[in-house]
C-alpha cells in the first residue's frame, strides 16, 4: 500500500473539494476498494447507493454500465467514469434491437434485463435484475414465460431456482465466468476436499452445481465472512479474494481466478485524473434515461 499512499491521499483530499463520493465495485483492486471507496458493494447495492448519497459528484469505480445506472438514477449529479473503455462483454452482447427480436419471438412475455446492459437496452426492457435478485424478480413476473437478457448462464441458473417459470434467454455470456468448467472444479475438489468452492451465478449451471455456494459478489463476501472457511476457492474475478484476504487473514484462498480486463482498467491514477480534470462525465439521452429509470426503479422497488 505504501507505493499507493500519495495517490490515496490526493484522491481523498480532492473528494472533499469536489464534494464527491467513490462507489467501488467488489471487483476493484484492494488499493481502490479499501483505500479510496466511500461505499463498496455489488451492482444492486451500488445502484441503491447512487440514489441515497448526498454529493455533487459520483466517481464510479466499476464498469461503464454501472456509471450509466448511477446517472440514470441521479441525473442531477455529475457521474465520472475514470476510463470510458471499461465495458462489459455482457453489455456489449445485446442492443435494443435484440430485445425487440426476443419480444417478437415470445409475444407478451416480460423482458427482465440484467443491469449489465446499456441504457438503451434497459429502456427497451420491462424490468432489470442483478445477480442478487434475479430469481426473485423472475418469480414475481405475471407470466409463465419470462425473457431474460443478456446472460444465458444467469438465466439458466435462475430457471433452475424458479422451475415454475419458462425462462427463455439471449445467448450472451461473461468472458470471466464462462471460462470455468465443472470438470476443473471437481478435479480441484479431489485434491482439496476441505476447500469451500464459491461461484458467481454468471458461471455455467454445471459449475454452480459443482460449487458449495453461489451468489452475487456481495453474497460471496457475506458467505465467507459468515462461515470463515479455512480454505476457499472463489470462482469469480481475482480481486474478490484479495479484498477479503485483507479483512480475513485466517481464510486461505486457493485455486485459479480470472481477471476482468474491463474492471482492471480502473486505476488510482485514472480516478485521480478524473477528479482533477472532471473529464469522463457520463451522459445519457434524457428520453432513454427516463425509460431506463423505470426498469431500474421497478427492480429496486421489488428488491426492498
Ligand atoms: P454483482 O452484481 O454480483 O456484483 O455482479 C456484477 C458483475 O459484473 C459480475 O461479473
Ligand atoms: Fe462484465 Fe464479466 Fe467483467 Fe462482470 S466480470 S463486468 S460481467 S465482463
Amino acid at each position: 500500500f505504501v507505493i499507493y499512499a500519495p495517490y490515496i491521499k490526493a484522491i481523498n483530499e480532492l473528494k472533499k473539494t469536489r464534494n464527491a463520493v467513490i462507489l467501488g465495485h467488489n471487483y476493484m483492486t484492494p488499493e481502490i476498494f479499501h483505500g479510496v471507496s466511500d461505499f463498496v458493494g455489488d451492482s444492486l447495492q451500488l445502484a441503491q447507493k447512487a440514489t441515497e448519497v448526498e454529493a455533487d459528484v459520483i466517481v464510479q469505480a466499476g464498469v461503464h454500465f454501472m456509471a450509466e445506472t448511477s446517472k440514470i438514477l441521479s441525473p442531477e449529479k455529475i457521474v465520472l467514469m475514470p476510463d470510458m473503455e471499461a465495458g462489459c462483454s455482457l453489455a456489449e452482447s445485446i442492443t435494443a434491437d435484440g430485445i425487440e427480436e426476443m419480444r417478437a419471438k415470445y409475444p407478451g412475455a416480460p423482458v427482465v434485463s440484467y443491469v449489465n446492459t446499456t441504457a438503451e437496452v434497459k429502456a427497451a426492457s420491462d424490468i432489470c435484475c442483478t445477480s442478487s435478485n434475479a430469481a426473485q424478480i423472475v418469480a414475481a413476473m405475471d407470466s409463465d414465460t419470462v425473457i431474460m437478457t443478456p446472460d444465458q448462464y444467469l438465466a439458466q441458473n435462475v430457471a433452475n431456482d424458479v422451475p415454475q417459470k419458462n425462462v427463455v434467454y439471449w445467448p450472451g455470456s461473461c468472458i470471466v465466468h464462462e471460462q470455468y468448467t465443472a470438470e476443473d472444479l471437481n478435479e480441484f475438489r479431489k485434491y482439496n476436499p476441505e476447500t469451500k468452492i464459491i461461484a458467481h451465478p454468471e458461471c455455467p449451471p454445471s459449475v454452480v452445481e459443482a460449487s458449495d455456494f453461489s451468489g452475487s459478489t456481495s453474497g460471496i463476501l457475506k458467505y465467507v465472512h459468515d462461515n470463515k472457511p479455512k480454505q476457499a476457492m472463489l470462482v469469480t474475478e481475482c480481486s474478490m479474494a484479495s479484498n477479503i484476504a485483507d479483512e480475513l487473514p485466517e481464510v486461505k484462498f486457493l485455486g485459479p481466478c480470472n481477471m476482468c480486463p474491463y474492471m482492471k482498467k480502473i486505476t488510482l491514477e485514472k480516478i485521480l485524473y478524473a477528479l482533477h480534470t472532471m473529464e469522463g462525465q457520463v451522459e445519457v439521452d434524457p428520453v432513454v434515461s427516463e425509460k431506463a429509470r423505470k426498469s431500474v426503479e421497478a427492480m429496486i422497488d421489488l428488491s426492498r
